[in-house]
């Protein structure tokens, strides 16, 4: 099928750190047709050249994944319209250029989402047509309602992406095949057996220049509000009849009507920003010294909070979330950790319970269990059973792009998904800004802030 891939606002650092690193992958897998084809639409003052000049070296920098000649061709099938994607005239010029049917990518600051797509249903889209929306969806649940009336009056839900790269994650699809594809997990897979569950993505990386967008948003927005509660959705979901886009989001959605947010906001929320100091040989400096920061915004760089999900097999069992930047070790995982057998027949104490870790680059599954030690046979030790899972055969962003050109949604968060994670989070950024729970200080390449919850 002849696809256009445009992409509105596409000078900017998503479309040079991800989008473009995405498309070239699909190129050296020869995912993309003949006839496709990528405008952009931007404001600066460029031509097709310029634009190619920028591309070029953006794309220089994922020389290790995508050989250059596919980074050529990709650039060849590139073309750049300087216009206002908020303005009916220019991109009604724009779509009438764009041959096939159109996926239009939104890779925009969410301020200029509505007046973008509102723009958008003054043009209309042909049939078949596709929208992608960056996340944060939104800045908070009456503004993503008023993204999704607007959506709705475009195109139909299944042809909405509002994009999730975790969702693309080898780790987070394996959640799937490790519940679903397998006869002896799914049966433990319940408050009955797991006493907690961690979501934790603590990163190394500080700010990377991105003050401009994180400023304004924090790691709540960032992280928690999105690519967190997708995993929590994930790991927590009844079994879906078949994996396609409508099953998962309403088992996802299901999920996420039943999240409580956090009853005791001091208890059960910790906001911190990081100090200067050095993470992994690296010296950072204060959060507030970064470029482009304002430091009485009082943006966290660590956010974490604890849920509970209201229903039969979750009833009481703690859902953990965390994610921070400048952290002393990057952590990304999922942490099951099981309730303790019932009777301890062995000597030497109550053994450690069971855990199961599901960990997201390097991607790696670990059965932390206890088994008759090599010294005293009649006492446990503890062993871990590891899988490495060979590196996907795409990134995250690589294999959201080929499903959303495919029209697959499997891989997209559903307008009620989107709307409930706000639900869930509004209450903690209230309390956050009404002052109940202090901004905590940590220094960078630390454990990050004092956990009450941990
Ligand atoms: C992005 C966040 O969505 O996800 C970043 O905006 C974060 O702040 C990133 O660093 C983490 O994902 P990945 O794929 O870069 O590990």
């Amino acid at each position: 099928m002849s696809r256009t891939f445009v992409v509105l606002g596409g000078s900017g650092d998503l479309t040079g750190r991800l989008l473009l690193p995405g498309l070239a992958e699909l190129e050296a897998a020869g995912e993309l047709g003949d006839d496709f084809a990528v405008l952009v639409v931007s404001r600066p003052d460029w031509d097709d050249d310029r634009y190619r000049r920028w591309a070029r070296d953006r794309l220089a920098e994922h020389a290790d994944r995508v050989p250059e000649e596919s980074r050529e061709r990709l650039l060849r099938r590139v073309r750049y319209l300087r216009g206002d994607v908020t303005d009916a005239g220019d991109l009604g010029r724009a779509l009438d250029q764009a041959s096939g049917t159109p996926v239009v990518y939104l890779a925009l600051p969410n301020t200029v989402f509505l007046p973008t797509l509102e723009a958008l249903t003054e043009v209309g889209l042909p049939e078949g047509a596709v929208v992608a929306v960056e996340k944060p969806f939104g800045r908070n649940l009456a503004d993503a309602q008023r993204l999704d009336a607007v959506l709705h009056r475009l195109l139909p839900e299944e042809q909405v992406f509002r994009t999730d790269h975790f969702l693309g994650m080898q780790t987070v699809l394996n959640i799937l095949g490790l519940r679903f594809a397998n006869r002896m997990f799914e049966p433990l897979w319940n408050g009955l057996h797991v006493e907690r569950v961690d979501i934790v993505f603590d990163e190394t990386l500080g700010l990377e220049g991105r003050a401009g967008y994180y400023d304004t948003a924090g790691a709540l927005k960032d992280m928690l509000q999105n690519h967190l509660l997708q995993m929590l959705a994930v790991v927590a979901m009844e079994p879906p009849a078949a994996v396609d886009a409508r099953s998962l989001a309403a088992r996802k959605a299901d999920v996420l009507r039943a999240v409580r947010p956090p009853e005791d906001m001091a208890r059960d929320t910790v906001r911190g920003r990081y100090t200067a100091g050095s993470v992994e040989g690296r010296s950072l400096p204060d959060y507030t010294a970064e470029e482009g920061v304002q430091p009485d915004r009082g943006t966290e760089t660590y956010a974490e909070y604890v849920v509970t999900v209201d229903n039969w097999r979750w009833s009481g069992v703690p859902f953990r979330l965390r994610s921070g930047k400048a952290l002393g070790a990057d952590r990304h995982e999922i942490v099951l950790r099981f309730r303790p057998v019932p009777h301890m027949a062995f000597g030497g104490g109550a053994p450690e319970p069971d855990v199961l870790r599901l960990r997201l680059d390097p991607d790696g599954i670990s059965l932390e269990i206890n088994l008759n030690g090599a010294g005293d046979p009649f006492d446990v030790e503890r062993r871990s059973l590891d899988i490495e899972l060979p590196p996907a055969r795409l990134s995250a962003y690589g294999l959201l792009l080929a499903e959303m050109l495919a029209g697959n949604a499997a891989l997209s968060i559903s307008d009620v998904e989107a709307e409930e994670s706000w639900r869930i989070v509004e209450p903690i950024l209230a309390a956050w800004k009404a002052g109940e729970v202090p901004l905590q200080e940590y220094q960078a390449g630390s454990d990050g802030p004092r956990s009450p919850a941990a």
